[in-house]
């Protein structure tokens, strides 16, 4: 295996550093890979929204270049990774495949535009691929600017934990392991589909979330709450996002385990040996 960042990690596999924007880089890593799980991107609703575009050259170019590099290196498959960001504010919860994506953020667009790149190097070139929407991820290694791990680390210090807008924001939150899972259902099957992947059994409001963190760690926090306008986030912020899985369900067998309070519970003890 060879994994392929622009940030430097100690990792026992094949690492390169480099950069998605560096096709001739990408090209050449992508030598003897039979199978592109492809990951790398511009993200953060703040980062994205003040880099615009940064995100396209990254989500968008970078996409065109791995494209390329399986193409000229006859790759068997791509599993990309796109984002419950393409559907914009939803019409209608849960939100199945089928709904119309109307991404409202730059960082939607050049999701669903990657998605779009991908089917056309199908389509013209034979390229084996699935898409992945992803609903909220978190995990024990993610970083604390991250709503979770910073409510965590926030109620970990018994510091206010600060809401951008009422908290009334619906978010579907799945723990790392469940996706990684559903990355690894697809190595053959699942080719030319797109499928919501998330945990939907326990969507919270983002108030509810703090709250809940409040109660696991028993933290002394106070909730408190920034209006959208005087916070660091735009209002193109989606209010609800409850994804339907029956698809990856029926297709691949896939059933997220791990419940928002052990998941919220691993990232409290990960916290706590690190600091
Ligand atoms: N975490 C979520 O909730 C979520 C939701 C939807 C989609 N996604 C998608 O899943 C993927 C992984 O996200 P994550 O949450 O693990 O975030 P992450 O930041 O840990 O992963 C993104 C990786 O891309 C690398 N990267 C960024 N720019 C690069 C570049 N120009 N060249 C090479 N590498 C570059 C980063 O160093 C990082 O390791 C991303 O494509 C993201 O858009 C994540």
């Amino acid at each position: 295996m060879t994994i392929f960042d622009i940030k430097k990690r100690n990792s026992e596999t094949n690492f390169i550093q480099g950069d998605i924007k560096d096709s001739k880089l990408v090209e050449n890593s992508i030598k003897n890979c039979d199978y592109v799980i492809h990951l790398a991107a511009t993200l953060g609703v703040v980062n994205t929204e003040k880099n615009p575009v940064l995100t396209l050259d990254t989500n968008l170019g970078g996409t065109k270049n791995v494209l390329e590099a399986c193409r000229l290196n006859d790759v068997k498959k791509i599993i990309f990774s796109s984002s419950s960001e393409v559907y914009g504010e939803p019409l209608k919860i849960p939100i199945e495949e089928n709904d119309k994506p109307i991404p409202i953020t730059t960082y939607g667009i050049s999701k669903f535009a990657a998605e779009e790149y991908i089917k056309a190097y199908s389509r013209n070139y034979g390229l084996r691929y699935t898409i992945f929407r992803l609903f909220n991820v978190y995990g024990d290694e993610q970083a604390t600017d991250w709503v979770l791990p910073e409510f965590v680390n926030k109620a970990l210090s018994n510091q206010d934990i600060m809401i951008h807008g009422d908290g009334s924001q619906i978010r579907s939150f799945c723990y790392v392991s469940d996706v990684s899972d559903a990355f690894s259902k697809v190595l053959n099957d699942g080719d030319g589909e797109t499928f919501n992947i998330g945990n939907n059994s326990e969507p919270i409001s983002i108030k509810d979330l703090a709250t809940k963190i409040i109660s696991i760690t028993k933290s002394k926090s106070k909730i408190k709450f920034i209006p959208f306008e005087e916070s660091q986030r735009n209002r193109n912020e989606i209010l609800k996002r409850v994804p339907n899985i029956e698809k990856a369900k029926k297709l691949l067998g896939y059933h997220p385990q791990i419940s928002l309070e052990d998941g919220i519970r691993k990232v409290m003890d990960a916290q706590i040996l690190r600091k």
